[in-house]
């Protein structure tokens, strides 16, 4: 966190620039932008601290919303999700104004949501949908199936697929979090992209494991993937190697590239597979420098908390949000309108550009 709010601090042109200042902003709000939140207090419930994104994510929106002069109350649940709920009927009873929620399961917050909304508290979904409640107002989110489509066209171009001819190439296929939203948005896009290639035979799936519900990873866990990824090795690729690997999550991918040295890859006779991931996490971003992640997606979340603190602050002011998209996130009982942001593709080649020169993380943490 304190590399983001430092890389932050030393952003000083571009879109960022606003948010950036936010960004190192703890306390306090504005003077003079005429539009306080007064004694209004925002309740902010982030999924885990075991990933730095959610750790920056919480930071950038309690800064931004301070910076408008709101209270706020930060929790982070530790993906347990009756700790989540615990914590947001805790942020009910003490009165805030309004809720923003990255769940950690979609479909278990009804009855708090209920709670919510007979105190009148509106509710926003951060990154994540929260389903099957019409208690939620507006969704801040990035285009989660373009995410998959991006994570599989770098393993098409970089196979070479589109030619027709190339391969046939093994791949296996892991997918997030069953009780997330998002996590299909990613699949879908993903499959979309290589299930044209599967059928033609030129990738191949050898352990036969192509449906969402068999490659899913529980809590989004690279531990469970490395498992995972042990036994495939085990079980399909004894004497035949692994070409590349759809991984939804920078998380995820670690426990399989974990997973797949164990099983003898980053060898100069056999070299690490493809590895696909998600959120331009750290640890991630260096692998991806090694050699050894191939790519992941990156996802401002700093553009991502403005659009929950925008939402937020004109649903408290009366006022419509802006939204961007209002027909694709349906949660199951409504359409819930949303602001869907960009998600950028990034490997060896342009990490620098989009990650350092933008300022979302410092070129001292990456050595
Ligand atoms: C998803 C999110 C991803 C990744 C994942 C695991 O909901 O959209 O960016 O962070 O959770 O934390």
């Amino acid at each position: 966190m304190r590399t983001r709010r430092a890389a932050l601090a030393v952003t000083a042109v571009s879109l960022v620039l606003s948010l950036a200042a936010c960004g190192q902003s703890s306390e306090g709000g504005s003077k003079d932008d005429g539009k306080k939140g007064g004694d209004s207090t925002v309740g902010i419930a982030m999924p885990t601290k075991s990933s730095e994104r959610w750790i920056a994510d919480g930071a950038n929106i309690e800064a931004q919303f301070k910076k408008l002069g709101y209270k706020t109350n930060l929790q982070f649940g530790e993906n347990v999700v009756a700790q989540q709920v615990n914590q947001i009927e805790n942020m009910i009873t003490k009165g805030v104004d309004v809720l923003v929620i990255a769940a950690i399961d979609g479909r278990a917050l009804s009855d708090v949501l209920q709670q919510a909304a007979d105190k009148n508290i509106k509710v926003i979904a951060y990154d994540r949908l929260i389903l099957g409640t019409k208690n939620v107002d507006y969704y801040a989110s990035f285009d989660n199936e373009k995410v998959g489509v991006l994570q599989a066209t770098y393993l098409v171009e970089k196979l070479g697929l589109a030619d027709g001819k190339k391969g046939p190439f093994n791949i296996e296929l892991f997918a997030g979090s069953p009780d997330d939203n998002n996590t299909r948005y990613f699949f879908d896009g993903a499959m979309k992209t290589l299930q044209p290639y599967i059928d033609k035979k030129q990738l191949v799936v050898q352990s036969g494991q192509t449906k969402l519900e068999q490659v899913t990873t529980q809590g989004w866990d690279g531990g469970t993937a490395q498992k995972r990824m042990d036994n495939l090795i085990t079980g399909s690729y004894s004497s035949k190697n692994v070409d590349a690997v759809l991984s939804p999550y920078d998380g995820i991918s670690i426990g399989i590239l974990s997973a797949l040295k164990s099983g003898g890859y980053g060898t100069a006779s056999k070299p690490y597979p493809l590895v696909t991931g998600q959120d331009a996490e750290v640890a991630s971003v260096k692998s991806i420098i090694a050699g050894r992640q191939t790519m992941t997606v990156y996802k401002d979340t700093r553009a991502l908390a403005q659009q929950a603190v925008q939402m937020a602050d004109a649903v408290l002011k009366d006022k419509k949000p802006e939204v961007n998209d209002e027909k694709t996130y349906d949660n199951e009982i409504k359409v819930v309108p949303a602001y869907l942001l960009n998600p950028v593709s990034v490997d060896k080649t342009n990490y620098e550009k989009e990650l350092v020169d933008s300022g979302y993380l410092k070129a001292s943490d990456l050595k």
